[in-house]
């Protein structure tokens, strides 16, 4: 009998909860690009969150909140075209799922058909459960999203931790349980206390994949862009920096400006 492990060819939903029975912890990132979700790709992360992200990290806005479904859809349409592994989950973005059912499915059918995506994520639990159960009807996988929802910054008020309160926490555990009962593959919990995310990952039999939720969690996501360096002034405790390309990426600009300003660049053998 081979020891080695079965290699993944390709990471469904069905992959997810199996390495959540098996205790082997899931990877995600976000991707919002052709380029960037190749290399993560290649290098075998699990799940591509085309995360409304990119709202802030891509467009500049403060919010998630201006990104459209369109803007959503050519995001996640280039991530697909580099992918040959990975799960890609898409957001839903603000206003194109909450308060109606037939919004929220004509969103994510707009999505898996024009983009290629294979799941979608909706922020919220028992306020949204119409639209979810609508997407999920329609054979659309859907990952949840409970704590800290970026999409609902303006009715919290502020990016801190959520659920530290015993009435906030247990509706975030009664909503985690709706979220499986309904048929949701995964749930994201954001920003919430690590006792917490240890509480709703045992108690769930589908993974949590946590961002500031603690080491309990089933799996773990970070916005690409903030564990490479490439955003600078965005310091949560939750992240950690395996790059510094912010400065890295200046430093090689600044060295081109150099090079064409002294006709360093282009040399004899680069030019014809
Ligand atoms: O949009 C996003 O990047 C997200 C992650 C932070 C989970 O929702």
């Amino acid at each position: 009998m081979s020891v080695h492990k079965k290699e993944i060819k390709r990471v469904t939903t069905h992959v997810l909860q199996a390495m959540k029975a098996r205790k082997e912890k899931i990877a995600m990132l976000t991707a919002y690009d052709y380029s960037t979700a190749r290399i993560l790709d290649e290098a075998k992360i699990d799940v591509l969150l085309v995360g409304d992200s990119a709202s802030n990290v891509m467009a500049g806005h403060e919010t998630t909140l201006p990104i459209t479904l369109d803007q959503m859809i050519y995001h996640a349409s280039s991530v697909i075209r580099a992918v040959k592994r990975s799960l890609v989950v898409v957001d839903i973005p603000f206003g194109a799922y909450q308060g109606n059912s037939k919004i929220a499915l004509d969103s994510a059918i707009r999505i898996m058909k024009e983009s290629g995506a294979h799941s979608v994520k909706m922020e919220g639990g028992a306020e949204i459960r119409e639209s979810i159960e609508r997407v999920l009807s329609a054979g659309v996988p859907v990952m949840g999203h409970l704590g800290l929802t970026p999409q609902s910054i303006y009715k919290f008020g502020t990016y801190s931790v959520r659920a530290k309160e015993e009435a906030e926490a247990q509706k975030l555990i009664a909503d985690a349980k709706l979220l499986e009962e309904i048929g949701c593959f995964a749930i994201v919990l954001e920003k919430i206390p690590a006792s917490l995310g240890k509480k709703v990952s045992e108690i769930l039999t589908i993974p949590t994949i946590g961002i500031g939720a603690g080491v309990n969690c089933d799996g773990q996501v970070l916005v690409t862009h903030d564990m490479l360096g490439i955003t600078k002034d965005f310091n949560p405790r939750f992240i950690r920096r395996y790059l510094d390309l912010f400065d890295n990426i200046k430093g090689a600009v600044q060295h081109y400006i150099q090079d064409v300003k002294s006709e360093d660049f282009p040399s004899k053998d680069e030019q014809y």
